[in-house]
């Protein structure tokens, strides 16, 4: 047996309410705290404020710090840490998806520190803040996860970071805060986890408890992901797919991300209106194809998880079988697109195709098939 080292710190809630939980779980780390979220979509839900009442119960101080976009650049982070020093807060939680998520922790870090948060790219963080997640979309598993993603405002790099000071302390995970989110964001975050579980179940840094994480978050997607989308209202749903973002963002934080990953993020990096899952929409299906000659068993597996039954084909055409369903699985979610939908200038991808391996090369030397910069530009071409 190859040696195998699993860490993961975080205390997790799951369920409907438990948000009502955060001013005991607040009050056991500090008295004074940082909110870190989005412009809006916590304020119109109602939720930002519910959390500031419960805080206020509890006899907290709570300072908002709103200004956190989709794809968070780095000048938002180094201004919210700037907050968090004046304040003197002993506590961050980050309120939201996956950006005001990572925009917390990388601020938890960066307030600790006397350098910009683009520095500990190569300056490694032993310290940070605590930090609770409480967690708005079912995507990145940044819930539960030590990664941090940023985006550089002047040159379009959009890198992930994470140490191990970087773990958030507790994670709060209700889906009464998942109802609001419309169709469209429901749909490019769930697509997210799909690639999350995909990608940690396929890559060379896989083990066999991420793959256990990743198998029942296929089942969950397959039962949850079109119904979620469908009916925004359903809670059930909302629940299972909060699960399996979980599953799939503790597969990740072991196993990594591949090609799909590497290829995303200098795109949304560089047009900052696209979202992240929808950028790995105009990705999957090539990217699928390139890989499918190392991962004709764990695509059949994968088949057979998304119930997908295999009659009578080949292995070669059940492990395709994998690809035609993920086809059918964008259809649904209306998320069947090109890189040229999305506002990509073609004249960008030799860029983009860079910036994989200056920003992502770990999930590029990740993917279950060799990667070189020609093969990254040839895999952004076909899925222009
Ligand atoms: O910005 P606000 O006003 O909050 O609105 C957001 C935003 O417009 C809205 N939204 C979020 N929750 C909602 C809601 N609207 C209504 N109801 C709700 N409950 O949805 C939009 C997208 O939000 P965002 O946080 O940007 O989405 P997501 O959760 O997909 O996060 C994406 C970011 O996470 C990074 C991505 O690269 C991207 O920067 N990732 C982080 C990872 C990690 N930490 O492990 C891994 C991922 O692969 C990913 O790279
Ligand atoms: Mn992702």
């Amino acid at each position: 047996m190859d040696i195998l080292n699993i860490y993961n710190p975080i205390k997790m809630h799951f369920g409907r309410g438990v948000i009502n939980e955060a001013g005991n779980i607040a009050k056991k780390y500090a008295d004074s705290v940082l909110i870190v979220t989005g412009k809006s979509s916590m304020q119109k839900s109602g939720t930002l404020d519910k959390l500031l009442k419960i805080l206020k119960n509890a006899g907290i101080d709570s300072t908002v710090f709103d200004k956190i976009t989709p794809n968070p650049t780095t000048d938002d982070i180094d201004a919210g840490a700037d907050i968090a020093r004046e304040k003197g807060v002993g506590l961050i939680i980050g309120l939201g998806g996956g950006s005001p998520l990572d925009s917390a922790k990388a601020i938890a870090v960066t307030a600790k520190g006397n350098i910009p948060v683009w520095n500990y790219l190569k300056t490694a963080a032993i310290e940070a803040l605590p930090v609770i997640t409480i967690v708005s979309t079912s995507g990145t598993g940044s819930e539960v996860n030590k990664y941090s993603v940023m985006t550089n405002p002047k040159t379009g790099e959009k890198p992930g970071f994470g140490y191990e000071c970087m773990y958030p302390k507790e994670a709060i995970i209700d889906p009464e805060i998942m109802v609001s989110m419309p169709p469209h964001v429901t749909a490019a975050t769930g697509f997210d986890i799909f690639v999350h579980t995909l990608e940690a179940f396929t890559g060379k840094m896989k083990n066999i408890f991420s793959s256990a994480y990743c198998m029942q978050a296929f089942c969950l997607l397959e039962d949850n992901f079109v119904r979620a989308y469908r009916e925004p209202q359903d809670l059930d749903a909302r629940s299972d797919m909060a699960l399996a973002s979980a599953l799939a963002g503790l597969a990740i934080d072991m196993s990594g991300v591949g090609i799909m990953h590497a290829l995303e993020h200098p795109m949304s990096g560089n047009y900052p209106n696209i979202a992240h899952g929808a950028g790995l929409a105009g990705l999957a299906i090539e990217s699928m194809k390139y890989n499918l000659k190392a991962c004709r068993r764990d695509f059949m597996l994968i088949a057979h998880h998304l119930g997908i039954k295999r009659m009578k084909r080949s292995e070669d055409e059940y492990a395709y079988s994998l690809i035609e369903k993920t086809e059918e699985m964008l259809a649904s979610i209306n998320l069947n697109i090109r890189l040229k939908d999305l506002g990509v200038e073609k004249d960008k991808l030799p860029k983009i195709a860079k910036e994989a391996f200056t920003t992502m090369g770990f999930a590029v030397q990740n993917n279950p098939v060799t990667v070189n910069e020609q093969d990254a530009l040839m895999l952004l071409e076909a899925s222009y």
